[in-house]
C-alpha cells in the first residue's frame, strides 16, 4: 500500500515536472522512474496469470461466440451493469470493450460474481479500485450462468 501510494505521487507529479521544464528537472524524473524489477511485478503486465479468487477456475473459451448466449448476456448487462459501465467509454467503472485482451476469462467472471472478495485478494482488482478512486464494483448477485452469458456478450464488443 505504501509503495503504491508513492507511485501515485510520482505519477501525479510527472506533468508538473514537465510543465516546469528545465533539463535538470526531467533528469530527476528519469532517475525516479520505476526500476525493471518493479515493472515486472506489475499485475497489469502479468494479467494472464490471474484468474482471481472466486468460484470460477481457469477454463478455455470455445473458438466461436455463442450468439444466443451473448444476446442474453447483453440483456443482463443492460439491466444490471449500465448504471456504472458504458460500452464505449470509461464511466464509474471501466469499459468492457477489449477486456478479453487484458484479463483472464475466469478473472472476469470472478470479478462479476464476487467483486467484494476480489478487491480484497486479487492484485489486479486491488489496483483497479485505487484507479477508480475507491468506488467499489457492486455485487449484482448474478448466477454463474448469467455471469458466463455477460462474458460471452463482452466477446462481441
Ligand atoms: C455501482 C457501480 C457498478 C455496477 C452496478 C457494476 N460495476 Fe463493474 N465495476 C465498477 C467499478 C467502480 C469497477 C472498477 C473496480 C473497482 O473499483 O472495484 C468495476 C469493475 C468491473 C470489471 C473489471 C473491469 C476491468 O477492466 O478489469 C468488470 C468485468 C465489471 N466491473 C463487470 C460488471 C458487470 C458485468 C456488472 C453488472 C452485472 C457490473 N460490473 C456492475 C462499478 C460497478
Amino acid at each position: 500500500m505504501k509503495f503504491k501510494f508513492k507511485r501515485w505521487i510520482l505519477v501525479s507529479l510527472l506533468p508538473l515536472a514537465f510543465a516546469c521544464g528545465g533539463e535538470q528537472k526531467s533528469e530527476q524524473v528519469t532517475t525516479q522512474a520505476p526500476s525493471k524489477a518493479e515493472t515486472a511485478s506489475d499485475p497489469y503486465e502479468n494479467w494472464k496469470d490471474y484468474q482471481g479468487t472466486g468460484p470460477v477456475s481457469e477454463f478455455t473459451l470455445p473458438a466461436d461466440v455463442d450468439e444466443s448466449m451473448a444476446a442474453s448476456g447483453q440483456t443482463i448487462f443492460e439491466s444490471k451493469c449500465t448504471a456504472c459501465h458504458k460500452v464505449d467509454k470509461k464511466f464509474i467503472g471501466p469499459s468492457p470493450q477489449g477486456i478479453l485482451s487484458r484479463r483472464n476469462p475466469a478473472w472476469i467472471m470472478n470479478m462479476i460474481l464476487v467483486p467484494d472478495k476480489m478487491v480484497m485478494e486479487d492484485p489486479i482488482a486491488k489496483k483497479l479500485i485505487v484507479e477508480y478512486n475507491g468506488s467499489p464494483m457492486a455485487n449484482q448477485n448474478l448466477t454463474e450462468e448469467e455471469a458466463r452469458a455477460v462474458l460471452e456478450y463482452f466477446r462481441t464488443l
